[in-house]
């Protein structure tokens, strides 16, 4: 590809939001919405390939999601494990391999048993990288990261001397992936809620009013379709 031609998204990320709206908007309990958001994400996931995404990074659980009601939390963590128990064939067969981001250490056993084996079950996939972030959070990343850092300074097998952006980053969730190049976020809210916030440094932003169950094939194609005609400039002045 030349320098001139304006490339597409390599690397798209999603704050799935407005599950709850969608449904209150109804008249029905959260939890359903939730279901709903559930079943937009095979949509989004398939029409990846055809627009020349390979990395989808998904926010489903934040840090801070654990202080909604006990029913809620519930409610989606057993969404969660039912997702991975219906999806993971199709996935699989689909030539998707996903990875899950965030603390697994708060989650439940049994949820974190059905990440590792799909994560192992897709481990040799290569069509789209799909990440799930779950009880993830940006701030809390960086904190481990910067943990784990300061044990292997600790240990010796590290100075304070090689401790820069690139050596950091090394100890994020995200190692390795490539950065976000476009983040969207649904429901009309325009703030990162904590997600992604090392890595969403130069990445351009899509704020869309649409609830995450309304958004579809058709709404994604068009952003990561319009994404072209930005100018992204680094700090750079354009030559
Ligand atoms: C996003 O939808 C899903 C999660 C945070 C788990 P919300 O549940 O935040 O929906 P709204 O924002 O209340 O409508
Ligand atoms: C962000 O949405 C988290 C996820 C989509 C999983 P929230 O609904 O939790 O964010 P706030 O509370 O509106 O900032
Ligand atoms: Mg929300």
């Amino acid at each position: 590809m030349s320098d001139t031609e304006a490339p597409g998204p390599r690397h798209v990320a999603i704050i799935m939001d407005g599950n709850g709206r969608w449904a209150q908007m109804r008249g029905r309990p959260r939890l359903w919405g939730h279901h709903a958001g559930a079943r937009r994400v095979r949509e989004i996931v398939e029409a990846c390939p055809a627009l020349g995404v390979r990395y989808l990074t998904i926010f489903a659980f934040s840090t801070e999601n654990w202080k909604r009601t006990q029913a809620e939390v519930a409610g989606l963590m057993s969404l969660f494990r039912r997702y991975i128990q219906r999806e993971a064939q199709e996935l699989f067969q689909a030539g998707v391999r996903v990875r899950f981001i965030g603390d697994r250490i708060k989650l439940e056993p049994r949820l974190v048993a059905l990440m590792d084996e799909l994560e192992l079950l897709t481990a040799g996939n290569d069509a789209l990288h799909l990440t799930v972030a779950l009880n993830y959070g940006g701030r809390d990343e960086v904190t481990r990261a910067a943990r784990r850092l300061a044990y292997e300074i600790e240990q010796g097998r590290l100075s304070h001397r090689d401790v820069d952006a690139e050596t950091l980053a090394r100890f994020l969730d995200t190692h390795v992936l490539p950065d976000p190049d476009l983040v969207i976020r649904t429901s009309g809210e325009a703030r990162i809620s904590n997600f992604l916030l090392w890595q969403s440094a130069y990445a351009e932003y899509e704020f869309v009013d649409t609830l995450w169950p309304d958004f579809t094939a058709a709404e994604f194609a068009r952003i990561v379709g319009a994404f072209g005609r930005r100018e992204r400039r680094f700090g750079a002045v354009r030559a």
